[in-house]
This record gives C-alpha cells, sequence and structure tokens, in this order.
C-alpha cells in the first residue's frame, strides 16, 4: 500500500459542500459511468503538451498523470452530479488539462509551489480565445490556485470544479513511488483512493505502462471507465 489517506473534512468547508463534513456512504461508483469515448477526443492535446518536449516535464507530470487525473475528476464530477450538483464539465477537462503545463522543469526554484501560477499566465491568453469570458477565468484561475493550499483558494476559485481538480490530483501522489500519505477534505476522495491506487500500480510501475493505451486499458481494468 503506497497511498494512504488522512481524512480532514474541515478542508472542505470553503468549497460550497452542502454537508461537507459527512461521510458518504458506500459510493456505488459504477452507477457513475465515464465511457473511454469520453476521454479519447483530449489524447492528442495532452499528449502534445506533456510528451512532446520531454525535458519540459518530468516523470511525475507526464501525460499520464493528466489523463489519469481527468479519469478520477470526470468519474467525482458524475458522483457529484449525481448529489445535484451542477458541474461544468468544460471547464473541469481544460482545468485538469492545463493545471501543469509549466510543472517542475519551469518552476522558480525559490519558490517551488509556483508552478500553478507561472502555468496561469502562460495559459491566460490562450483560453481567452477559445473559451466565454467566465469559463475562460475560471480554468485560468483553477491552474493558478490547484497546488496552494486550500485555505489561501479564494472564495470566488473555490468551486466544485476546483475541489474535484484538487481531490483528483492529490490521488495522484500515490505515483510518487514511496509511501505517501494523503490528505483528503471529501470523503469521495477517501472512497476512490484505492481504484487510483490500482491504476498507478498498473501503468507507472510497470515497465512501459505509462502509456495512454495502458492507462485506458487498466482503468477499464479497475472499473473506473467503462467501454
Ligand atoms: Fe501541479
Ligand atoms: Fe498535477
Amino acid at each position: 500500500m503506497l497511498i494512504k489517506t488522512e481524512y480532514h473534512p474541515e478542508l472542505a468547508s470553503q468549497f460550497h459542500l452542502q454537508d461537507n463534513h459527512r461521510r458518504a456512504e458506500r459510493i456505488p461508483w459504477e452507477n457513475y459511468p465515464v465511457s473511454v469515448e469520453e476521454v479519447l477526443p483530449y489524447r492528442d492535446v495532452i499528449e502534445k503538451i506533456y510528451d512532446t518536449f520531454p525535458s519540459e516535464h518530468d516523470s511525475d507530470h507526464d501525460s499520464g498523470h493528466i489523463l489519469r487525473t481527468l479519469i478520477y475528476a470526470l468519474k467525482l464530477s458524475r458522483y457529484y452530479e449525481g448529489q445535484g450538483y451542477e458541474v461544468d464539465e468544460e471547464v473541469l477537462t481544460w482545468s485538469v488539462i492545463l493545471h501543469d503545463i509549466k510543472s517542475n522543469h519551469h518552476e522558480d526554484r525559490e519558490d517551488p509551489d509556483n508552478h500553478g501560477f507561472m502555468g496561469a499566465v502562460y495559459v491566460e491568453p490562450f483560453v481567452k480565445s477559445g473559451f466565454t469570458p467566465d469559463k475562460a477565468r475560471q480554468i485560468t484561475e483553477n491552474v493558478r490556485w490547484h497546488n496552494k493550499p486550500p485555505n489561501a483558494v479564494p472564495a470566488e476559485v473555490a468551486t466544485i470544479e476546483h475541489l474535484i481538480l484538487r481531490a483528483a490530483d492529490s490521488l495522484e501522489l500515490g505515483r510518487m513511488k514511496e509511501e505517501r500519505t494523503i490528505i483528503v477534505f471529501v470523503d469521495e476522495a477517501r472512497q476512490m483512493a484505492p481504484f487510483a491506487e490500482q491504476l498507478i500500480a498498473q501503468t507507472v510501475y510497470q515497465f512501459q505502462g505509462n502509456t495512454f493505451d495502458n492507462i485506458t486499458r487498466a482503468a477499464l481494468d479497475a472499473g473506473l471507465l467503462v467501454a
């Protein structure tokens, strides 16, 4: 077991969840399906951004990390939608795809948590031309704040999409090849951790396993995707 979770529901208090202190019932994840066809259209853009210049993205922030994060995020989104929340999946999807665009190798060494801020500056002009002003702002701000402490996130950024991005991204800490305790602040992320662990074990830890095809196959095995 490389992923251990510690549940801190108080951290969710600013994320506008109606009842963020509850422990969810065991979630029947199979009732909230995400299909392979829904992630396939993003393959090219994810690989272009994260694999074209390998020297710019280390192996912890490659296309595999982004695809797995997108799978967890869409699955969590379907669950929240099933609970009556409105999730803008376009904003969520593009926030996930772009969130680490300026990861590690771009970071200011004086401020190792700076890649979100640098990423936001970088993506802002692109998203402005591709999305409505409101969606462009939300995507940019999600990138900007994704790796800052939850209590530092401005209230207008602390949306359900931002919460899901962070929850999904945190489940990926298991890829670091050492035992990690993930602080989860929604119970849904705690319940998804075993699935994330399985997906990571079958992709990151297997020789040449961290490809789009292998990840979608492993996600089908784990029940995170359906055909
Ligand atoms: Fe990041
Ligand atoms: Fe990330």
